[in-house]
């Protein structure tokens, strides 16, 4: 029988969570900015997802590595997350940007969130607290009133 570590069904500290996100960090691509980021997402079945930021020479074009760790968790079937650690090249740690904030809110506001500086310093929060007041499914309701009202003037 192959022994996985950790074992089958037992749940990761934070420790391994992050030792993770470091070794996707590893394989950032941010010739640019040279500021390395992996990103590893815990499903609630368990499974971890990884992803590393990919930079383009069209700037924009870049990703960011808690998406690219999203889009693995989603195409594999995985909706729901516990946590997200990110370990970045940065000295202190940083919280994830704005756009990955509201991906990440698409499925679930309870998700908490460790970043990891390069030195090992972390800090911890709670996406609700990252993103209050964000924009949800539910604002999308607000289309089909606005869509039904009569032209003005007619
Ligand atoms: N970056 C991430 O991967 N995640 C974040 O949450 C913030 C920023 C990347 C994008 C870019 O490649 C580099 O870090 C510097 O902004």
């Amino acid at each position: 029988m192959t022994e996985t570590c950790p074992p089958e069904g037992a749940a990761l500290s934070w420790d391994d969570l992050a030792a993770k996100a470091s070794v996707a960090r590893e394989c950032a691509y941010a010739p640019y900015s040279r500021f390395l980021v992996g990103a590893a997402l815990e499903a609630d079945d368990g499974r971890v997802f990884t992803g590393c930021n990919v930079e383009n020479a069209s700037y924009p074009v870049g990703t960011c590595a808690e998406r690219m760790a999203l889009g693995q968790a989603v195409v594999s079937g995985a909706r729901s997350f516990a946590r997200i650690v990110v370990a970045t090249s940065g000295a202190v740690p940083a919280s994830p940007c704005g756009m990955c904030r509201q991906a990440l809110a698409e499925f679930g506001m309870d998700l908490e969130v460790m970043s990891v500086g390069a030195g090992g310093e972390a800090t911890t929060w709670r996406l609700r607290d990252l993103l209050p007041a964000h924009f949800s499914p539910e604002s999308l309701e607000s289309l089909e009133r606005v869509a039904a009202r009569p032209e003005a003037g007619s």
